[in-house]
């Protein structure tokens, strides 16, 4: 085989997005509407993606004051400016040469940021130690994500490496780990315990794979997405003891670790459970931990600025980690990075400003939530385990078996049908399930609730007269 047909082979391989049908209607629709075609709608109302800006939700001043003056020093003579903001600029330009964003920044990104980004992760974890050394920034989370099991897979083993997964699981990590040639090892989250994760679980998902795959990783998010749970220090704890047990490297993405509005529930990090449990965990279970200025309340996406931190990896691995991330992450996202860990604080300038506008997302993620807990169960048909954390609901839908046999007639997914027909006579995009991959003859939908409380409304809105009338013609 040539390379050429190798590489479309495993193009091949990697399973069609069922969004990508969804996606390309949505565009159609766009199209149409913008030339006058009349619908039951004037515009269409995509609440698809963790993409908070792009759904409404407003940056936080303080991130941009500081990010402004970064990119126009000449802003900083202006009294416009609190002094906190002007002095948070001014130390963050005099870590670049030149006092510009404009030169290039050190290859590892820039110390003095890192090293305060390790202070922080020590504060967040009540004290647990951070090695700077240890925290490599990058241009989002998923990039770092995808560069460390690009290092765990072995190309040259008889059998392919395995990463168990969670179902429902991020679906760029499911291309990830597919396109670098690993093996999904699937472990379904158990949805009648509000997406529990159980041990047994994961210990059938690891005897599933024997002969198949040689399972090296697990990979957990924590808060969860696309469903909702944040799992507790117990959880984590069991999780622990069998990484440890089964000598699997953790890679635990914790994106979501700001977005926890569950009322029993608090984020605890893997690596502060990890310290917590003492050695003989503490200093061998491997373990990667995941962060990105995309998510949170700073919803920075377009920025692309994360972060991981390795913990008990072998330094020649570090070492080589540290290799891969020379020179990737542009000096905004570095700056961003600075301002989501070390927020102003109680007697800075913009504190109260930062503190109301914060507030004032998590009020608005609490009550979306609510509404869409309270519309979703409301619903015949529909039914939403309670959402803890996170940016997305998850909702799962007892499909008719006509709508059902009509899909298939279709060429479409059953869940995917509901959603086009939702797109199609409503002009709302959310996406199916079965892109998150999910257990057999199960079918959900998602959609995010990290987006203004209008956007949500009318989502939800037009979700129960669309879901009302698609189940009474299908019935
Ligand atoms: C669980 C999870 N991890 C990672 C990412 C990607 O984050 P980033 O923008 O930092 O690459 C997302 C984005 O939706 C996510 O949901």
């Amino acid at each position: 085989m040539s390379v050429l047909q190798e590489i479309s082979q495993n193009v091949r391989n990697i399973k069609q997005l069922e969004y990508a049908a969804l996606a390309r209607r949505a565009t159609q629709i766009q199209k149409e509407l913008s030339q006058g075609v009349r619908k039951p709608y004037k515009e269409l109302t995509d609440v698809c993606w963790g993409d908070p800006h792009s759904l409404g939700v407003k940056p936080l001043t303080f991130v941009r004051q500081v990010l402004a003056a970064c990119v126009y020093p000449e802003l900083m003579s202006s009294h416009k400016l609190p002094l906190d903001v002007r002095q948070r600029a001014q130390w963050l330009l005099g870590k670049c040469e030149g006092g510009s964003i404009g030169s290039y920044p050190a290859s590892a990104g820039i110390p003095e940021i890192i090293q305060r980004m390790s202070k922080s992760i020590a504060r967040r974890d009540g004290g647990v130690p951070c090695n700077p050394e240890n925290v490599f920034i990058s241009p989002g989370s998923q990039w770092s994500l995808t560069n460390i099991i690009h290092v765990l897979v072995n190309d040259e083993a008889p059998l392919r490496t395995g990463i168990l997964i969670p179902v429902p699981c991020h679906v760029t990590t499911i291309t990830s780990i597919t396109s670098l040639g690993a093996a999904v090892v699937p472990y379904f989250l158990s949805e009648e315990h509000g997406w529990a994760l159980q041990v047994e679980e994961l210990q059938r998902a690891l005897e599933s794979a024997k002969g198949g795959c040689n399972p090296i990783a697990l990979y957990v998010i924590n808060p969860g997405n696309p469903a909702g749970y944040v799992q507790s220090r117990k959880s984590i704890q069991e999780v622990i003891r069998f990484a440890s047990e089964k000598r699997l490297v953790l890679l635990a993405d914790e994106v979501y670790q700001d977005c926890v509005y569950g009322k029993n529930s608090e984020f605890v990090s893997y690596k502060k459970v990890l310290a917590e449990m003492g050695p003989p965990f503490s200093d061998t279970v491997e373990l990667a931990s995941f962060h990105s200025v995309s998510k949170g309340f700073m919803g920075e996406c377009g920025l692309r600025g994360g972060y991981v931190e390795l913990v008990n990896l072998d330094p020649n691995v570090v070492n080589y980690i540290s290799n891969l991330n020379y020179d990737t992450t542009s000096v905004l996202a570095q700056f961003a990075l600075d301002l989501m860990m070390n927020p102003p604080r109680p007697g800075d300038p913009s504190y109260p400003l930062y503190n109301q506008q914060t507030q004032d997302i998590k009020n608005m993620l609490v009550q979306n939530v609510k509404m869409a807990h309270e519309v979703v169960n409301s619903l015949p048909g529909l039914s939403c385990q309670p959402v803890e954390g996170g940016a997305f609901v998850f909702p799962r839908v007892l499909l008719p078996p006509r709508a059902i046999q009509k899909a298939k007639e279709e060429g479409m997914q059953p869940d995917t049908f509901y959603c086009m027909r939702l797109l199609e006579e409503t002009g709302v995009l959310i996406t199916p399930g079965c892109e998150y991959r999910q257990k057999e003859g199960t079918y959900h939908i998602r959609f995010c609730i990290m987006a203004s409380q209008d956007t949500i409304n009318k989502a939800l809105k037009h979700l129960a007269t669309f879901h009302t009338k698609f189940m009474k013609d299908f019935s």
